[in-house]
């Protein structure tokens, strides 16, 4: 078990990118003049994020698997981008801190808003083992080894780049960090719709 783990405590760069993401939500909240400031938290777990986006954010809606206190929402992210995420549209930050690879329901969440959500958004990614991405882009990514794990960030924004894309958005990188030891990413992008969509096929009904 990890020193972070043990103590209950979330690693200190994780946190640097993940509160340094939701206040970057600030610029577009001055830039639209709009008072809904809604936060989405994935993999929400027993809160240690989520206490600090409560200082940042008029709501956040948690997410979990499991069972804790603080999770609103007891269910997968893929149920809850199937069956609740029409109900939070208006957010403007969502954070996948998934311990595993996010990319079926990254894929599936971009598929969700195409040509829903217009105004722009902030997007958190955690992930490991994210030589899985590959397995969901539309442009058949290169998979890579996990012993070439040093190439972890660029994969993501490459399959960040190909999603974003296919659904009608651009992605601008913000964060894109591996953790000092390990295998661990932490990424953040600012999502715009192009209004052009080329694959994809879903969209929230
Ligand atoms: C890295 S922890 C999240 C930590 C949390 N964000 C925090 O700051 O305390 C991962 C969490 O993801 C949850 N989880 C794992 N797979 C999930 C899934 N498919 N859908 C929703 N939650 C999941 C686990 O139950 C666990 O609580």
């Amino acid at each position: 078990m990890g020193y972070y783990k043990k103590f209950n405590e979330i690693n200190p760069g994780k946190l640097n990118i993940k509160i340094n993401s939701a206040l970057y939500t600030k610029r577009l909240t001055e830039r639209q003049k709009s008072k809904v400031s809604k936060c989405i938290e994935l993999y929400a777990g027993k809160g240690l994020l989520t206490s600090k986006y409560k200082e940042i954010f008029t709501e956040v809606i948690t997410v979990d698997k499991a069972d804790y206190d603080n999770v609103q929402y007891q269910m997968t992210a893929e149920e809850f981008i199937k069956s609740e995420l029409k109900n939070h549209i208006v957010f403007l930050y969502i954070d996948f801190d998934d311990e595993g690879c996010p990319g079926k329901e990254l894929r599936l969440f971009f598929e969700k808003i195409k040509g829903v959500k217009k105004e722009p958004f902030i997007i958190s990614i955690t992930g490991t083992s994210l030589n899985r991405l590959a397995d969901h882009s539309y442009s058949k990514l290169r998979k890579y080894p996990s012993s070439d794990y040093y190439r972890y960030n660029k994969l993501l924004s490459r399959f960040m780049e190909d999603i974003c894309e296919a659904n009608g958005f651009t992605c601008t990188e913000i964060f894109n960090k591996r953790r000092e030891q390990g295998t661990t990413v932490y990424a953040s992008y600012k999502i715009e719709e192009t209004g052009m969509q080329c694959k994809g096929t879903n969209g929230l009904s």
